[in-house]
């Protein structure tokens, strides 16, 4: 939701500020902002409606000189996706931009005390608010703008992660954050801001993450002080990062999300990498291994998620349940902390997120911490909130997912999910040794059957061509498939905009039977495990309607190929295992289908990648 950039130093600001927000805009992007400060210390402020590249044309016919420069790109919240409400917004006398990402959820009280004032505003914000405040606190007790930055903190509830420039001191940046992620990148000379890494890499990788209500004063000259809102001083530590260039390029391809769906051999084997013994023997996650006995004694697991996260939980609940017999409960973050939910003290909450930052699953995991429950987190952005706050966790290790529609991420989460299993059912001797090694043993193959389906990927792109043409699509699995199909459809409509269900395969017959003509597309998770026969029933029932069947079928299947109009085969694999691998397929025909729709695959309307408002 919203990314922010900031950079101070010896070079122009400009590019480096547009170059970070086309980094960002995986965030949001329905209205871009920059606010640069020349050398004679004027504020100079560009905004346009639409992505980065309308900022561009905006910003092209003006002056964008300056050494100092804060942008923004826009997810609305609060007032919808115009020039006028797009970041940066400035105080009443035009001296101080500000941009923000997260909600001051008491902006209309203070935008009620501010008007009294006599202070007037000028767009639908709640950002504005803040940056009318900080003005009206500095102007009141003559404070410089690092203190006034602090003392309108202390009045605002809600989530920031903001940065903060004024009109005649081009030296200083002042940022600060809470429940909204931001990183200061630490250069020689110059330093950054960014919502995460991605902006910074290519200039430095030394970075500071800051921690809640805490402000960071950027001075080119002094380098970087970090506050807390009462003005303690805190020892920032400087982490180096890990990431690189490349893993943040679209290296050819034409999607980020394409590049993701055929990078995911290599992202699993990076997530097994160190983890699975050599001869199949163990599995080494050392999250769970340091902590087994917390594991061991639980009495239940609770998985917290949101989105395609939620889809991976369900097959984890599988996963756990079969080959640990311990009970497993799969929660929408944004439910769960809502209902006062009954959270034991032997409970493990569990929060799975690809970002670390779903502000719902962050609230979710708070409450399972006060409650006293074991936390631990499954994420994938390395140094995000959520591995922040655990007891313990494992990341997933499949690099920065850019796509807007999740890919890799979702492959490297169940990955996860499946050691996590194998562990704890070999530490309780729920599993035999001998099953626990064919099992390691096939995991291990399972990057090269990746490999393998994305062959398809031309089969695929022909046969997309063919369903332009639908508004709906149902998708069915059962059993490890259910949830596969639940995400297949999460997929299709995320992107092609197209409607989809995913259903249990037997529910069909409860309601979504009676949408079935020649006409409809439906998907069916047909793979030699599990149900196979009863699918088959399920598949008769559709061709008896005239549906047009979609199938995803194991290698030499011969009876479902028999009956659906289009196959898709992919390798055999072990049951727990097959909803890795029947997802790809179902990657590629969300992606080709938005592609022949002429959608933006990488950046679909409406949403954005990391969710950081409830
Ligand atoms: C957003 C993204 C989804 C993602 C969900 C949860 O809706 O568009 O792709 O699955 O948030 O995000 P998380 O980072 O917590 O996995």
């Amino acid at each position: 939701m919203c990314g922010i950039v900031g950079y101070v130093g010896f070079r122009e600001a400009y590019p480096i500020l547009i170059k970070g927000l086309k980094r960002l805009e995986y965030r949001g992007y329905d209205s871009a902002g920059v606010a640069l400060l020349d050398q004679e210390s004027d504020l100079n402020i560009y905004k346009a409606k639409g992505k980065v590249a309308d900022l561009e044309l905006e910003a092209s016919k003006h002056d964008i000189n300056g050494n100092i420069g804060i942008a923004h790109t826009r997810w609305a919240t609060h007032g919808e996706p115009n020039q006028v409400n797009a970041h940066p917004h400035t105080s009443e006398s035009g001296n101080i931009a500000l941009i923000h990402n997260g909600i001051i959820e008491n902006y209309a009280t203070i935008k009620a005390k501010l008007i009294k004032e006599g202070i007037t505003f000028k767009s639908c914000t709640d950002t504005e608010v803040l940056v009318q405040l900080i003005e009206f606190l500095q102007k009141g007790h003559n404070l410089t703008l690092a203190e006034a930055v602090q003392q309108a903190l202390k009045k605002v509830v809600g989530a920031y992660a903001i940065a903060v420039i004024e009109k005649g001191n081009p030296d200083t940046i002042v940022a600060a954050r809470k429940s909204s992620p931001l990183v200061v990148g630490v250069g020689e000379g110059e330093f950054f801001v960014g919502s995460d890494a991605s902006p910074i890499i290519e200039y430095t990788n030394k970075v500071i993450y800051l921690e809640d209500e805490e402000v960071a004063i950027i001075s080119k000259k002094d380098g970087v002080r970090v506050v807390s809102l009462n003005n303690t001083e805190v020892r920032a530590e400087i982490s180096e990062l890990a990431l690189s260039l490349d893993e943040i390029e679209k290296g050819g391809y034409p999607h980020f999300m394409l590049k993701e769906i055929f990078e995911q051999p290599k992202t699993l084997r990076n997530c097994m990498r160190g983890r699975v013994s050599k001869n199949h023997k163990n599995i080494v996650l050392s999250g769970v291994l340091d902590n087994i006995e917390k594991f061991k004694n639980a009495r239940r697991i609770i998985i917290i998620a949101c989105g395609t996260s939620w889809h991976a939980a369900l097959i984890g609940e599988h996963l756990i349940e079969n080959l640990c017999r311990v009970p497993v409960e799969v929660e929408y973050a944004s439910e769960f902390r809502y209902r006062n939910p009954i959270i034991y003290k032997d409970d493990i909450v569990i929060a799975l997120s690809q970002s670390g930052e779903t502000a719902d699953t962050l609230a979710a995991l708070m409450l399972a911490k006060e409650a006293g429950a074991f936390i631990y987190g499954i994420c994938n952005a390395v140094g995000s909130s959520i591995p922040r706050i655990t007891d313990s966790g494992s990341y997933i290790h499949v690099g920065p997912e850019i796509g807007v529609a999740s890919t890799k991420a979702f492959t490297g989460q169940v990955t996860v999910l499946t050691m996590l299993a194998m562990t704890l059912a070999k530490a309780k001797h729920s599993i035999t040794q001998e099953d626990l090694t064919s099992l390691i043993s096939e995991l291990d193959t399972i990057p090269d059957k990746i490999q393998k389906i994305l062959e398809l990927n031309d089969q695929i792109a022909d046969i997309a061509k063919i369903f332009t043409y639908a508004k709906n699509f149902i998708y069915l699995g059962r059993g490890y498939s259910y949830p596969v199909a639940l995400e297949g459809a999460l997929k299709l409509k995320e992107i092609s905009y197209i409607h989809a269900e995913g259903y249990p395969a037997a529910e069909m017959k409860h309601g979504p039977i009676a949408l079935i003509d020649q006409e409809m597309p439906i998907v069916v998770i047909a793979t030699h495990n599990g149900m196979y026969e009863k699918l088959i029933s399920n598949i008769q029932e559709i061709k008896s309607r005239h549906g047009k069947i979609i199938a995803i079928v194991s290698e030499g299947d011969e009876t479902v190929k028999a009956l659906a109009d289009y196959c898709f085969e992919i390798p055999s694999t072990l049951e727990c295992l097959d909803p890795v691998l029947s997802t790809i397929p179902l990657q590629l025909l969300s992606y080709h289908i938005a592609v022949c729709k002429g959608k933006d695959v990488d950046q679909p309307r409406n949403l954005a990648k990391s969710v950081t408002v409830e």
